[in-house]
């Protein structure tokens, strides 16, 4: 990944003050950058919570990189790091020693590697990679000995319980953090797709025998957001059938688009949230509505077949219906809990049916690397929905929370700038 003409080292520091949208010739590190900050006093909504300030630009440990950021995604974790809810995480860190009283956010960007520490071999200043967002000691006994650097208890999310993340001029990762960025793609499409596709890609791949094959049914939530619009896509180029389920009809074109069989809108039913006391007139009333909602996954695929996969986030309020609908055999595989955190199961289901309900978070880099490689070649698009500019870091994510935000994956401007719209050749 090295680029001839510049030199590898922690760059000389300038006092010079930069923009946003310009920058120093690459290796010119400035002591200050411009940042959008969480502080504790501001915990709450997104848009009262993160503020552009000016910071200091880290030191850069050694096996470190320091990358000048030209675009980084948006994702729902900073959203709760906003709220400082359920972790506080600029208080999880000063308990463990760090001295900043502030967070910075975002797990995964685009840019060019600015400045890297002592030890650093993959990677040299000038190149142009994309950062994986979660981050572990490659020194830890139980990576050593093989496990899986996710199950790793040295792992953490990068720009969530680690600081320094993309939403600032300049990122710190481990060298290790940093997949080459696709040529094919601008700085924000880069930017926006990793961390859904990879976590999406893990679901469905990682936790045999329960993969996606040939012919296989996946009831994909939350299709036409940012892990379904991967996830629809990747059960598509597996060969599996994807059903997808959305709040709203104007959806259902966006999901058919990206590879998905059908699509069934969740809006039609009244059967959400935790499971009703059983011999209830509500229990009998859920009842009815998930067998109608198991009757619609069946009219989407014109046969009566259960899902092999069922693909979770919407946590809380889908789970039951989740456990429900999964085949015999079958998996539901969770990554996330945006409707609620506390779940409710008919555990019988669990076990007549020998269900699984699986944990899944992130991606080692394995999964990183195989979503790059289908970016790069084509085939996974990563359907870059708004782009914002940078000081609506927290209207980016105020969006998300209220649900308005756009299809797919958003991303926010940092140091790239889009080409201004050509002239017209005749004056209008
Ligand atoms: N563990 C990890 O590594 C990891 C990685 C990525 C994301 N996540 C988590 O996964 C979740 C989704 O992330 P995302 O980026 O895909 O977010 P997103 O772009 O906002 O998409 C989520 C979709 O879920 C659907 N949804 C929202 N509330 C729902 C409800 N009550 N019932 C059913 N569906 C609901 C919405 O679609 P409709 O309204 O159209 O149904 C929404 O578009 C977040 O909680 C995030 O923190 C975890």
């Amino acid at each position: 990944m090295g680029t001839a003409g510049l030199s590898n080292g922690a760059g000389a520091r300038t006092a010079e003050i930069f923009e946003i949208g310009s920058a120093p010739e690459p290796g010119v590190v400035p002591q200050r950058m411009y940042a959008s900050v969480i502080r504790p006093e501001r915990y709450g909504s997104p848009t009262e919570a993160f503020r552009t300030e000016l910071v200091d630009v880290p030191e850069i440990p050694p096996g470190f990189v320091l990358v000048a950021v030209m675009a980084a995604g948006i994702n729902y974790n900073n959203a709760w790091a906003a709220s400082g809810e359920p972790l506080d995480v600029i208080a999880a860190r000063r308990r463990a020693g760090e001295p900043e009283n502030f967070h910075i956010g975002g797990s995964e960007g685009s840019g060019i590697v600015w400045a890297v520490g002592d030890g650093v071999r993959s990677v040299a200043v000038g190149d142009h990679v994309l950062m994986v967002g979660a981050r572990w000691d490659e020194r830890a006994t139980d990576i050593r000995f093989g496990r899986d650097p996710m199950m790793s208890d040295s792992q953490k999310t990068w720009g969530y319980e680690l600081n320094y993340g993309s939403f600032a001029q300049y990122a710190l990762v481990a060298e290790f953090q940093c997949l080459p960025k696709p040529a094919n793609l601008s700085w924000e499409a880069a930017a926006c797709f990793l961390l859904t596709a990879a976590t999406a890609y893990r679901q469905l791949t990682r936790w045999a025998p329960n993969r996606v094959e040939p012919g296989s049914v996946v009831l994909v939530w939350g299709a036409s957001g940012g892990l379904g619009s991967m996830a629809c896509q990747l059960v598509d180029l597996f060969g599996g059938r994807a059903v997808a389920v959305v709040s709203g009809a104007a959806k259902a074109e966006y999901c058919l688009a990206n590879g998905a069989v059908g699509v069934i809108d969740r809006s039609e039913f009244r059967h959400w949230g935790r499971l009703p006391e059983p011999g209830t007139a509500a229990a009998a009333e859920w009842a009815t509505e998930v067998r109608r909602f198991g009757r619609a996954v069946w009219d989407v695929l014109g046969e009566k077949r259960s899902p092999d996969i069922v693909f979770e986030h919407p946590g809380g309020d889908t789970l039951p219906t989740s456990v429900y609908v999964c085949d015999t055999g079958g998996m539901v595989v969770l990554c996330g809990a945006t409707s609620g955190f506390v779940g409710t199961l008919d555990l019988r289901l669990l076990w007549m049916r020998q269900k699984r309900l699986q944990g899944s978070h992130f991606a080692n880099l394995t999964d990183c690397m195989a979503v790059v490689e289908l970016a790069a070649m084509g085939r996974l698009d990563p359907c870059l929905g708004r782009v914002y500019p940078f000081d609506e870091v927290g209207r980016a994510h105020q969006d998300m929370v209220d649900g308005v935000h756009a299809y797919g994956n958003s991303a926010v401007l940092v140091g790239h700038r889009p080409a201004p719209a050509a002239e017209p050749a005749v004056p209008r």
